[in-house]
C-alpha cells in the first residue's frame, strides 16, 4: 500500500525514481510525487492520478539531481489532491519526506505543532511527521551533519504512535537519505557507487539484486557508497544483505496485455514451484523443512488456525476443507482482522498459519504477533521472501510463485491452496493416512500442472462466456464443500476488477434467502465438478432454472448432465474432490478478467484497491 523509492548515486535520480514508481504503481495509484536535491534547492513535482500524469509534469520541467525520493499514494488521511500527495515538507522547507503507513496520534501532534506556529499545507499525517522531524533537527542546532539528521528522525519517531516506512531528505546534508521503518516495509538496495530505498524490491531489481530488508525500528542512513543501520533506541542494528530471488524479467509484463493475465497463465509453473522438492515418493508424504517441526511436534498438533485477508482467507477456507478431509485435524479459519481482536480459546497445541502473498498485510501481521504473544507456534505461508511475516513467524513455507503485480491475486491463491494440500498430506501421513493413499495424492498433485494447462487452453471460450454476461449488474456464485470457498473467491474476483456486484454462497443455502434474487437478468455461476455433491448442485441449478435464471456451470469435462442444464458450460479435467479448488478457481479468474476487459476496466489497478494493505 503506497510505494516508496529513493535513489542516491552518480546517475540522474528522476528517471530511476519514475521507473521505480511505475513498478510500484500496483501498490497505490491515487497520486505520486518526487523530490530531488539539485543546486542547493529541493525540487518537488507532484500530481494526482497515475504515474503517467507525474511523468508528464516532469517532462515539462525535469528536476535535476543525483539524490531523490518519491512516492505513489493510496490515500488514508486526506483526500486525493496535489497538496496531499507526497513528498511533504517541514516548517523550514529544508526537509522533505515520503511515508507509508498511518500515524495514529497525528491529530494531537498536529494540534501541538499548530500552537507552536507550524503551518500545514495538507491534511495528511505525513506532513505532521515531516514537521516533527524538522523541528527536532532545528532544535538540536549546531553543525549540519548526518548524525544530527538521524538523531532528529529518532527523536521524532519516538513521539509517534502508528506505522511508518519513511525516507527523508534534508538540504543541509544533501549527500544522504535517511530511511526508517515500523510496520511498513522498507528495503535498502545495495548497488555499486549507488544505493536505493524501496518499499518493495520489485522497484529496484532492475538496478541491484542485493538487498537489506530493514526490520522494525531500524533507522538507516544511506550515502552513495556506504550505509549505516542503527536502532530507534540507539546503537547499531544487525543486518544481512540478501540476494533477491527474482529478476527484472520476472517483474515485466512480457507480451501479455495485463499482469493479471500473465499471472493466470503462469499457474502451471507456479503450482509446480510450490511443490518442487517437497514431495517424497519414498515416504509417500510432503517434506516441509521450513516448518522447523519434528514429526513428534507435528503429531502433537490438535488444532489448526488458518488466518489471512481477502483471497488468502479464501485459500485458508479451502485449507480447512482439505486438512480436515485428509488429516482429520480440526481447523478453524479466521479473518486476520477479526482474529487479532478476538479472545479465541487457544489450547497450547494449536498451530497457527498466517497466509499472505505479500507477507506485509497489517492485519495478518497483527494476527501473527497476537498468536505469538499467546505462546502459540505461528507459521507463515508467504510469497515475498524476507517479508515481515516470513521473518517474524516461527517457520513456514514459501510459495516461490515469483512477483505478483496484478492487484487481484491469482497465482498466489493456487500456490497457497497447493501448499495447504501439502500440509494436509504431511499431517495425514503422520496420523492415519496409508502409504497407498499418500502416493495417490502425490500422483494427483503432480498431474495438476498439465490439467491447469488444459484449462488455460479454454481461454477463448471463457472470454466469449464473459462477453455474453458482461452487462449483468449482479452475479451469484454458488458451490458446495471444497468449492464453497471458490464461490466466494469467484465472486471476489468479479467484484474487484469488473465492479459487478457479486456474492458467493453455499449452493444449498440458495433456498434460505438468496433465491429471492433470481431473475432472468441475474446470472448464477455454479461450481459443480463431478464430486460427491454433484447431484445436489444440479438440483439447485434446476431451482434457479425454474425461475429463469441464466446458468454458467464450471464442471468436469464430459459431464453431460451438467452441460444439459447449463446455459454455458466450462469443463475442467477430472480430479479428486480435494484438488478441485485449484482447478475450478482458474476459469473464474479468467471469467472475471475477460468481463473486466470487456467493460473497459483497469484490470491491474482496480479502483480503490491496493495490492498490499499495510495499514489496518
Ligand atoms: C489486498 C489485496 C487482495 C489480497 C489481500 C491479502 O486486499 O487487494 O488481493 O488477497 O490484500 O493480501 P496478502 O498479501 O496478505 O495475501
Amino acid at each position: 500500500m503506497c510505494g516508496i523509492i529513493g535513489y542516491i548515486g552518480s546517475k540522474p535520480a528522476v528517471p530511476i525514481l519514475l521507473d521505480g514508481l511505475r513498478r510500484l504503481e500496483y501498490r497505490g495509484y491515487d497520486s505520486a510525487g518526487v523530490a530531488t536535491i539539485a543546486d542547493g534547492k529541493i525540487e518537488v513535482r507532484k500530481r494526482i492520478g497515475r504515474i503517467a500524469n507525474l511523468a508528464e509534469l516532469i517532462q515539462q520541467s525535469p528536476p535535476a539531481g543525483h539524490v531523490g525520493i518519491s512516492h505513489t499514494r493510496w490515500a488514508t488521511h486526506g483526500g486525493v489532491t496535489d497538496e496531499n500527495a507526497h513528498p511533504h515538507f517541514d516548517q523550514s522547507g529544508k526537509l522533505t519526506i515520503c511515508h507509508n503507513g498511518v500515524i495514529e496520534n497525528y491529530a494531537t501532534l498536529r494540534e501541538q505543532l499548530v500552537e507552536e506556529g507550524h503551518v500545514f499545507k495538507s491534511q495528511t499525517d505525513t506532513e505532521v511527521l515531516a514537521h516533527l522531524i524538522g523541528k527536532a533537527y532545528d532544535a538540536a542546532g549546531g553543525k549540519a551533519s548526518k548524525a544530527r539528521l538521524v538523531e532528529a528522525v529518532r527523536a521524532a519517531l519516538k513521539q509517534v504512535v502508528g506505522t511508518y516506512g519513511i525516507v527523508v531528505l534534508h538540504l543541509d546534508v544533501p549527500d544522504c537519505i535517511v530511511g526508517a521503518r515500523r510496520g511498513s516495509p522498507l528495503v535498502l538496495g545495495v548497488g555499486t557507487g549507488e544505493n536505493f530505498f524501496a518499499s518493495d524490491v520489485s522497484a529496484i531489481v532492475a538496478h541491484t539484486r542485493e538487498a537489506v530488508y530493514l526490520k522494525d525500528f531500524d533507522i538507516a542512513v544511506v550515502e552513495s557508497d556506504r550505509f549505516e543501520i542503527t536502532s530507534l533506541l540507539g546503537g547499531a542494528s544487525g543486518y544481512e544483505v540478501s540476494k533477491v530471488e527474482f529478476s527484472e524479467e520476472d517483474v515485466s509484463r512480457g507480451d501479455y496485455p495485463h499482469y493479471m493475465l500473465k499471472e493466470i497463465f503462469e499457474q502451471p509453473a507456479t503450482i509446480l514451484d510450490a511443490m518442487r522438492g517437497r514431495l517424497s515418493r519414498e515416504e509417500a508424504t510432503a517434506k516441509l523443512g521450513g516448518l522447523g517441526m519434528t514429526p513428534h511436534e507435528l503429531r502433537a498438533v490438535d488444532r489448526i488456525i488458518l488466518t489471512g485477508c481477502g483471497t488468502a482467507s479464501h485459500a485458508a477456507m479451502c485449507g480447512e476443507y482439505i486438512i480436515e478431509a485428509l488429516a482429520h485435524v480440526p481447523v478453524e479459519v479466521e479473518f486476520a482482522s477479526e482474529f487479532r481482536y478476538r479472545n479465541l480459546p487457544l489450547p497450547k497445541d494449536t498451530l497457527v498459519f498466517c497466509i499472505s502473498q505479500s507477507g506485509e498485510t497489517a492485519d495478518t501481521l497483527a494476527a501473527l504477533r497476537e498468536s505469538q504473544r499467546k505462546g502459540l507456534r505461528t507459521l507463515g505461508v508467504c510469497n515475498n521472501v524476507g517479508s515481515t511475516i516470513a521473518r517474524e513467524s516461527d517457520g513456514g513455507v514459501y510459495m516461490h510463485a515469483g512477483p505478483e503485480i496484478g492487484v487481484a491475486a491469482t497465482k498466489s491463491f493456487t500456490s497457497q491452496v497447493a501448499i495447504l494440500t501439502l500440509i494436509a498430506l504431511l499431517l495425514g501421513r503422520i496420523r492415519n493416512m496409508s502409504t497407498t493413499t499418500g502416493l495417490r495424492i502425490i500422483d494427483e498433485l503432480e498431474a495438476l500442472p498439465d490439467k491447469v494447462r488444459r484449462i488455460l487452453a479454454l481461454n477463448d471460450h471463457i472470454k466469449s462466456v464473459a462477453e455474453k454476461y458482461a452487462n449483468a449488474t449482479a452475479m451469484m456464485f454458488l458451490g458446495r464443500q471444497f468449492n464453497y470457498p471458490i464461490a466466494l473467491e469467484g465472486a471476489l474476483k468479479m467484484k474487484e476488477i469488473s465492479y459487478i456486484h457479486a456474492s458467493g454462497h453455499p449452493s444449498a443455502e440458495l433456498k434460505h434467502g438468496v433465491i429471492a434474487l433470481i431473475t432472468p437478468e441475474l446470472p448464477s455461476v455454479f461450481i459443480a465438478p463431478d464430486d460427491s455433491v454433484l447431484e445436489k448442485n444440479i438440483s439447485n441449478i434446476e431451482e434457479v432454472k425454474a425461475r429463469k435464471g441464466p446458468i454458467i456451470a464450471i464442471g468436469t469435462e464430459g459431464c453431460t448432465k451438467l452441460e444439459r442444464v447449463a446455459d454455458d458450460f466450462i469443463g475442467i479435467p477430472a480430479c479428486p474432490d480435494y484438488l478441485s479448488p485449484i482447478l475450478t478457481s482458474i476459469p473464474l479468474q479468467l471469467l472475471a478478467y475477460h468481463t473486466a476487459v470487456a467493460l473497459g476496466c483497469d484490470v491491474d489497478k482496480p479502483r480503490n484497491l491496493a495490492k498490499s494493505v499495510t495499514v489496518e
